[in-house]
């Protein structure tokens, strides 16, 4: 026997205000050709007055809860990837955890930019398999639409605001990759290349800071990192590309998820895509793209997923489950 972190329920929150490309056209020198051949992207969501990270995560939370047919009082932890926490602190996690009425469990935030949803998963798997949780709410949450400099049309064309929810459960498995669950896990950093994706502010700036990139730098690390942490994970858990059913990438820029996928040898029928839709939501597009492959019907119970995501830090890094 072996203990493994299941997936026992999923779900999704996108505000109602969708931004398409030609919206960017009144006010910045690009148009949606552009914005779409370079990245995949035709529209996007933006939250609306009164929306938060917390509010929407608590949307994806309810979702998911919901999927699960579980109360909030039957789960122990939440963790909520996030680089855009609605204050300083405490962290939009213990924020979900009150508003979804929960007097029980803990609840904590992961930043690691859009790395973030995999670096929570591998939290939420450690804390599953070391019997500190048996039911853990994994949800990433993303307003991305309050760090964007307007001006910056190489930027702010690129991101969306959303939210998705994993809830993780304690199952017995056999220790096998048949087994469901997180299989494994496979984290990286390198903060040498801060300079490549950053925000120029934060609390002890004393600024709030807008989103830096140099896109083309980013590429040029992103399919060499994402094919070699996928394939690390996929040795880890004893799987090879032919296993697999779904690539279920971090949606940045639909030429990386195409880079990818080649160099890993899946075609693109095997990678479930919502960048069009959403945009880059960072650590809210895994777990956006997992509910929207779930509710499409790509994603079916057996499945073998390979989930894989980099960004700021460089942070980088995959998991390999079985849904
Ligand atoms: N409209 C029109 N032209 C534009 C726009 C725009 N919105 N933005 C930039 N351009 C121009 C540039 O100024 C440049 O013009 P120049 O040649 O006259 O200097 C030209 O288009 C090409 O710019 P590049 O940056 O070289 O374009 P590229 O093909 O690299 O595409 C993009 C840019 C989409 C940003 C791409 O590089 C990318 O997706 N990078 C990776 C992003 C990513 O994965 N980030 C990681 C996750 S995010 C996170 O962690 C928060």
């Amino acid at each position: 026997m072996s203990l493994r972190a299941v997936v026992r329920g999923v779900g999704h929150y996108l505000p109602e205000r969708v931004v398409p490309n030609k919206e960017f056209e009144a006010t910045l020198d690009t148009n949606d050709e552009w914005i779409k051949s370079r990245s995949g992207i035709e529209r996007r969501h933006f939250a609306g007055d009164g929306e938060t990270t917390s509010t929407m995560a608590t949307a994806a939370a309810r979702a998911a809860l919901s999927d699960a047919g579980l109360e909030p009082k039957d789960v122990d932890a939440i963790i909520v990837a996030t680089s855009t926490a609605d204050l300083t602190f405490p962290s939009a996690a213990t924020m979900v955890q009150a508003e979804l009425g929960m007097e029980n469990g803990f609840a904590f935030d992961v930043q690691a930019v859009c790395a973030g949803f995999i670096y929570a998963l591998s939290n939420a798997n450690a804390l599953i398999l070391s019997g500190q949780a048996s039911r853990v709410l994994v949800i990433g949450a993303e307003t991305f639409s309050r760090i964007m400099d307007w001006t910056d049309r190489s930027t702010c064309v690129l991101f969306g605001d959303g939210a998705g929810a994993l809830l993780l459960e304690a199952q017995d498995g056999k220790g096998t990759s048949d087994d469901r669950g997180i299989l494994s896990t496979d984290l990286n950093s390198d903060g040498r290349h801060k300079d490549l994706l950053y925000v120029d502010g934060g609390v002890s700036t004393g600024t709030t800071g807008y989103l830096r990139m140099q896109g083309n730098q980013v590429f040029r690390h992103a399919v060499e990192k994402l094919a070699a942490t996928a394939n690390k994970a996929m040795a880890r858990a004893g799987v090879t590309a032919e296993d697999v059913d779904w690539i279920v990438p971090h949606q940045a820029n639909i030429r990386i998820i195409q880079g990818t996928a080649k160099k890993l040898g899946l075609p693109m029928e095997n990678v479930v895509v919502t960048v069009q839709d959403h945009g880059n939501t960072s650590a809210a597009s895994i777990p956006l793209a997992l509910s929207v492959g779930r509710a499409r019907g790509q994603i079916k119970e057996g499945d073998l997923i390979v989930t894989e995501a980099i960004g700021g830090g460089l942070a980088w890094g995959a998991v390999v489950l079985r849904w």
